[in-house]
């Protein structure tokens, strides 16, 4: 009985400390001034994160980095555009500037445009692969010494739409896809370094990103109401995911509790991609 008890009490113990392990952990997240990207950074300041938060839209980031509730010495918003090379190696230089290292990279920032194949122009091509994938690539490069020396994590927000074929959704889809070998050719070159590198690939969540789109024009009238109606009821859960939900895997992924987990590819679907 005495070493089952040692033993339960051990465990607990692991759990605790593995689950408070993001404590003071320094973490960017791009996209942080709107939807996912806002919830991911309100769950992990939860967490005990110090959080370097950046995106397009100045009030919007000043708002989301006032709902994470952090004093000001945990805090620090960075606008900036993520597909400017000058962009984001300020982002890299004020994070080291006001924190000394880097924990944790949250690649989330993305745009969706739609169109079909046949139509595709190489603006939108080059639209959606320089911030979908490019600017993450060049970014996480920037990063990458400053996680090997906090044998730190990278979490990339992908999308179940690397794995299931939509219409309208190619060039979108392809560069979640390319996301999705990134995140795998990453782990296995950075593992020998200690550092981990996951994905998360949402289903419907609803966000501005939807709104932002091209979906009005591209569909003749974009009925969210509608879109929302018709993805729920594709959804196995039979609901929607919400940013905070997307937050909580970021956590677990970010986290001691996923010490063994790296090149993962995790969706967090509802289900929908079966
Ligand atoms: N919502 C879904 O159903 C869903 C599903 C699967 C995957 N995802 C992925 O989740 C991620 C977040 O999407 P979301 O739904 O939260 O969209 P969202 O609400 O539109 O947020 C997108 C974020 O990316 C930022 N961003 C876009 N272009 C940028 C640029 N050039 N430079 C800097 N920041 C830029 C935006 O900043 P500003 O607003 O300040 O410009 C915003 O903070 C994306 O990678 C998306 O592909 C979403």
């Amino acid at each position: 009985y005495l070493s089952q008890f040692i033993h339960t009490a051990c465990c607990r113990v692991t759990y605790f400390a593995a689950k408070e392990s993001l404590r003071g952990k320094v973490t960017i997240v791009t996209g942080a001034s709107s939807g996912i990207g806002a919830g991911i950074a309100k769950y992990l300041a939860k967490q005990g994160c110090r959080l370097s938060l950046t995106g397009r839209k100045q009030d919007n980031l000043e708002a989301v980095a006032k709902e994470t509730g952090l004093v000001e010495s945990d805090i620090l918003t960075t606008v900036g555009d993520i597909a400017k090379a000058e962009d984001r190696q300020n982002l890299i230089d004020r994070t080291m500037a006001k924190y000394g290292r880097i924990d944790v990279l949250v690649n989330n920032a993305g745009i969706l445009q739609v169109s079909p194949l046949a139509d595709v122009t190489e603006e939108h091509y080059d639209n959606i692969f320089n911030i979908n994938l490019k600017a993450h690539v060049f970014l996480t490069k920037l990063a990458i010494p400053h996680l090997i020396e906090t044998k730190g994590n990278i979490v990339n927000i992908s999308s179940t739409g690397s794995c299931k074929p939509g219409t309208g959704e190619g060039i979108y889809s392809m560069s979640k896809v390319a996301m999705d070998m990134y995140t795998k050719v990453l782990a296995l070159e950075l593992g020998p370094k200690g550092v981990r590198v996951n994905s998360i690939n949402p289903g419907f969540v609803p966000t501005d990103i939807f709104r932002r789109s091209n979906l009005d024009e591209a569909s003749g009238g974009f009925e969210p109401d509608e879109m929302t109606k018709e993805l729920t009821a594709a959804t196995p859960l039979r609901r929607p995911g919400t940013p905070e939900q997307i937050g909580q895997v970021a956590a677990f992924l970010a986290s001691d509790m996923a010490a063994f987990v790296t090149g993962e590819i995790l969706f967090a679907d509802g289900g929908w991609r079966l």
